[in-house]
């Protein structure tokens, strides 16, 4: 299974004080030795990475570079040219990525057009259900990537102590047997999901949220054929360092 390595939260640290340390193009360097894949959002309000870090990285890393940008960011893509360009959707005010793509919208069809018109690679971020995957195929992408985000919300709620924390999230301050409950449910859309997609010939993507413990039973869905992940492997890399963090993550993505 391939690793792609979305390094933003390096961006973050450097955005805390704005003297390029840690340095963006430093990390894309190590991660795309170490990786299959590496990924940055540009968002509109440029809390992380920006289009001038797009600009370098494709120049000086050798490596697949994935764009994340929401439909109305699309001319960095235009103009920059990444391998492939993920679209997913973008609300000002939350922490990260919450929810898949709405697929409904005229922009979004009319975008994607344009991305495949400059042969740019284009990957739709969707919930894990069959009704979002065969619209994805209808959109005519050849790429989707799954949201994992409820996975591991869950999977914190069931297996950690974040229920006992300011961090918990109120739908699920729930008894283990309902958390278990949805668990399963939710593992089965993601697998039901790229089961579909793999009978409807797309490529298949994970990610969100995934992390050193709940990473196994996506690796484990024998569609999924490449991990996003960023979050887990940028904290970690904090005690142990970026190249050890990604080669331990790499380890357990192998199948
Ligand atoms: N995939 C997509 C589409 C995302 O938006 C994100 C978060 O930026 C990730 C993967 C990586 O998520 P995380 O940082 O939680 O590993």
């Amino acid at each position: 299974m391939l690793l792609g390595v979305n390094i933003d939260h390096i961006a973050i640290l450097r955005e805390a004080r704005k003297v390029n340390d840690p340095d963006l193009l430093e990390a894309a360097l190590i991660a795309s030795s170490l990786s299959d894949q590496i990924t940055i959002h540009v968002r509109e309000d440029r809390r992380h990475a920006n289009e001038n870090d797009l600009e370098n990285i494709l120049k000086y890393c050798k490596c697949v570079v994935n764009l994340e940008c929401s439909v109305d960011m699309i001319e960095y893509a235009l103009k920059y040219k990444p391998h492939r360009v993920t679209l997913v959707p973008e609300k000002r005010e939350e922490l990260t990525t919450e929810g898949g793509l709405k697929l409904d919208s005229k922009k979004l069809k009319e975008n994607i057009l344009k991305l495949k018109q400059a042969q740019i690679e284009v990957s739709l971020f969707i919930d894990p259900n069959l009704d979002d995957v065969q619209k994805s195929k209808e959109l005519n992408v050849d790429f989707i990537e799954l949201h994992t985000g409820k996975y591991a919300n869950i999977y914190n709620a069931l297996y950690t102590n974040i229920n006992q924390t300011s961090y918990a999230i109120n739908e699920l301050m729930l008894e283990k047997n309902k958390l278990t409950t949805l668990f399963n449910e939710e593992l089965v859309k993601l697998k039901k999901s790229a089961k579909l997609a793999d009978d409807l010939g797309m490529k298949i993507a994970a990610g969100h949220g995934l992390n050193y413990k709940n990473v196994r039973n996506v690796v484990n869905i024998t569609e999924i054929s490449e991990l996003n992940i960023g979050q887990s492997i940028v904290a970690y890399s904090v005690f142990v360092g970026l190249r050890e963090a990604i080669l331990r993550m790499k380890a357990l993505v192998k199948r």
